[in-house]
């Protein structure tokens, strides 16, 4: 054999026990594990954030088109949170930007990671598998810093609440509400009182009954220009009632 044939040989086989090595020690001495899903943990449809006292934090985050639920976490800093992540339809990422904590969101199945929120701040959170016309836009944050008291959530009435699960049902994930062209989705201001052309060449009036049915049943009827690709969104009465109350105010 040729010397530096040699050469090459010795040193790639150290490189290799050199690998092993380190591979060994991250393991057992620093108790490094690939990231795997949970298995004593039932997937779950619901996101919640649990205080466990003294700072400790379970939070349930589910991602779906094209949302994650809850989509705003508040934390006060310090706060150590056991992180359970699962999806209700597609697979979806769920990444805090600027952190190494990097799950899959995956239908059926929970991931798990543990971090500790030190600094007050925002984090972004972003999806970061395609999962549909709506993907670019899925974000949800984790604000860490004072909690804020629980009455400043609940104002601005039906409308100020529509305008919540505008934002946490996902549709602001491909609706517009300012007029531009949203791309895939159609623009949502003025929309009330709007005439609309469906697809078979019938024009529609948008009043409240057909803005209600159509949050019920999307893409009845299909309308011109636009693919059926709305989701159906479980909704209640008194969600269409305020969402359409949203609506009316664009
Ligand atoms: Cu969810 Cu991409």
């Amino acid at each position: 054999m040729d010397r530096s044939e040699r050469i090459a040989l010795i040193l790639a086989g150290s490189l290799m026990v050199v690998f092993l090595a380190a591979l060994i020690y991250a393991a057992r001495g620093l108790g490094m594990a690939v990231p795997s899903c949970v298995t004593d943990v039932a997937p779950f449809s619901t996101g919640r954030i649990i205080d466990k006292g003294n700072k400790h934090y379970e939070v349930h985050v589910v991602a779906k088109m094209w949302v994650f639920d809850p989509p705003e976490v508040r934390l006060p800093a310090g706060a150590e949170v056991d992180l359970y992540v699962s999806a209700a339809d597609v697979t979806h990422g769920f990444y805090i930007v600027g952190t190494d904590l990097n799950l899959m969101a995956v239908p059926g199945a929970v991931n798990y990671a543990h971090m500790r929120f030190d600094r007050e701040g925002e984090h972004q959170i972003l999806c970061h598998e395609y999962c549909g016309v709506g993907h670019q836009a899925m974000a949800g944050k984790f604000v860490i810093g004072p909690l804020p008291a629980a009455a400043a959530v609940a104002s601005g009435g039906s409308a100020g609440a529509g305008k919540q699960l505008f934002q946490a049902k996902g549709c602001a994930a491909c609706h517009t509400v300012d007029g531009s062209a949203g791309g895939d989705c159609p623009t949502l201001k003025g929309i009330l009182g709007r005439s609309e052309e469906t697809a078979n060449g019938k024009t529609v009036l948008v009043d409240e009954a057909f803005i209600a049915g159509y949050m019920r049943q999307p893409n009845h009827p299909q309308l011109k220009g636009f693919q059926p690709i709305m989701p159906r969104i479980p909704l209640t009465d008194s969600e269409v009632q305020q969402l359409t109350d949203y609506l009316k105010t664009l």
